[in-house]
């Protein structure tokens, strides 16, 4: 067979082929620091712990190294060797966070050099180990003494009967500046950061259980702890009214035989609230929420189920996707959900209980959008945009400018001009025409059809939309009309002339 293609090809032996250490260079890269936390927090949370506090230590006003310790069942000397182990899963239980196997040490090197844990079950010694980047070769892991690593636990902010320390040394992330500003600007935008993105991914965690997240700065030099901050729950759906009676629904997604429930809410417009403003863009935090045992995973995305636009941040949609991890996988940062299209193009078609489709469920979300953004008073009514505007163009003329809903809609089209000149305004059939002598030139090689040019139309509607809406056609207008056909024909003519 010359086709240069076989189907399987017959293996003669087999090597192992351990994956050079290195490697631990190459994973978590998509981390920030914020995330790479949450994937140390999240542990802890697995580890049933009910305190658990993140502390970034200085020495010598420089920021040298971040602890994240926990009041949780701790590892005996076989579980810590399996944490270390890159790759390693265990069992989970059924709303374990963990899935891969990989997050504290992705977590780790994305951010620091060198990662220890110690830790100590109710029953067994204290147990720690050491992972240095740049040693790892043959996957050789430090084995630290018992002894000195119980006195660091015996120190750790909660002192109980099992818990866990992780400790991260070298971190690349953090400033290496000797200046205390720098020092205490990049502390106070990470606390805020933090406070955000943990209360954020873990809302319902800290809403459901009695789990407390805390925030500090200890001074090595001193001994001394700075006031404890506080991760507050900060749920993205925490309006007080919906936007729009009736949301928030379910939408059922039909994939196959199964269903996958959806649910759609609509943010009053305007709001302040912190749920709504997030990190202070909620246009960005539009579309799905991804939730896997109760921990965020994604805040916000269309996954091409619908456009994201500014008219649609009112629009977030629930997703639950714990029982449906073969229609999305998540990466393993655990900052992103990829669903498969399957789910995608049913939650585009899905309907409610209620038969409201999807379609009308956004168009709702874009309609109170505008009504809310709408009493500008200083602001005048225009004629409806008419045919010859990009749909998408007429919807943002609509949002923010008033309608006049008694006018015909101003159409804007092509037609052969007798004169040459570049439009001519005709009320009577409430039109713009433009000369189509211009029209190749103009298109310069692109397509042509009743929408195109949209950028120049735009701004041919906003320069002569009060021409078309008044009720008679003055000196004023007849002038202003005049001076913009001689100076758009010259521009024209350049264009037409190359
Ligand atoms: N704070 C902790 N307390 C107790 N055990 C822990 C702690 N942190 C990690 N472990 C143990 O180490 C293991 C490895 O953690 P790692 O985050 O690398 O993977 P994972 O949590 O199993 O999965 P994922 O990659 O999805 O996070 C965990 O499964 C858990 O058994
Ligand atoms: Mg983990």
């Amino acid at each position: 067979m010359k086709s240069g293609w076989r189907g399987t090809i017959d293996a003669v032996g087999t090597r192992k082929l351990p994956p050079d250490p290195d490697v631990l260079g190459a994973i978590g890269l998509s981390h920030k620091l914020t995330s790479a936390i949450a994937d140390l927090v999240d542990n802890a949370v697995d580890a049933e712990a009910t305190h658990i506090s993140v502390r970034f230590v200085e020495v010598d006003r420089r920021l040298v190294s971040l602890l994240v310790s926990d009041d949780g069942k701790g590892m005996s000397d076989k579980a810590i060797d399996d944490a270390m182990t890159v790759g390693k899963r265990r069992t989970y239980r059924d709303q374990a966070l963990g899935h891969f196997g990989m997050g504290l040490k992705a977590a780790s090197f994305s951010q620091a050099d060198v990662l220890t844990v110690m830790s100590r079950t109710s029953s067994r010694r204290a147990v720690g180990r050491r992972w240095v980047r740049s040693h790892a070769k043959n996957f050789d892991c430090d084995v630290l003494d018992p002894v000195q690593v119980r006195t660091e636990l015996e120190a750790a902010p909660f002192r109980g009967k099992s818990g866990t320390i992780v400790r991260w040394d070298r971190i690349r992330t953090f400033p290496h500046s000797d200046d205390r500003r720098v020092t205490d600007d990049f502390l106070s935008k990470t606390f805020q950061e933090l406070r955000t993105h943990l209360g954020l991914v873990l809302h319902r965690v800290l809403k459901l259980s009695s789990i407390s997240i805390t925030l500090d700065v200890l001074d090595a030099d001193t001994g001394e702890t700075g006031a404890p901050q506080v991760v507050e729950a900060l749920d993205p759906f925490a309006y007080r009214r919906s936007g729009e009676l009736g949301y928030p629904k379910t939408f059922d997604c039909n994939v196959g035989d199964r269903s996958v429930a959806i649910r759609c809410h609509i943010w009053p417009p305007r709001s302040e609230a912190l749920a709504f403003r997030l990190d202070g863009k909620p246009e960005s935090r539009q579309g799905f929420y991804f939730y896997r045992n109760d921990r965020l995973l994604e805040a916000g995305h269309w996954k091409g189920a619908a456009v994201p636009s500014r008219r649609l941040q009112l629009a977030r949609v629930e997703v639950d996707i714990s029982d449906d991890l073969d229609l999305f996988s998540m990466s393993m940062e655990k900052n992103t959900v990829h669903p498969k299209p399957e789910f995608v193009r049913a939650a585009s078609r899905a309907k409610a209980r209620d038969g409201t489709t999807f379609i009308e469920y956004l168009e709702s979300a874009e309609r109170v959008y505008r009504k809310g953004n709408q009493p500008n008073r200083a602001r005048k009514e225009v004629v409806p945009p008419g045919p010859g505007l990009a749909p998408s163009v007429k919807s943002a003329i609509m949002s923010e400018l008033p309608i006049h809903e008694g006018r015909a809609p101003m159409e804007i089209r092509w037609k052969s001009l007798s004169e040459p000149k570049f439009f001519e305004i005709d009320r009577a059939q409430n039109t713009l025409w433009i000369n189509t002598a211009y029209r190749q030139a103009l298109l310069a090689g692109r397509r042509g059809g009743l929408n195109d040019l949209p950028v120049m139309k735009a701004l041919l509607y906003l320069l002569t939309e009060d021409v078309f809406a008044g009720a008679a056609y003055g000196p004023r207008d007849k002038d202003n009309v005049e001076v913009w056909q001689s100076i758009l024909t010259a521009a024209a003519d350049v264009e037409a002339l190359g």
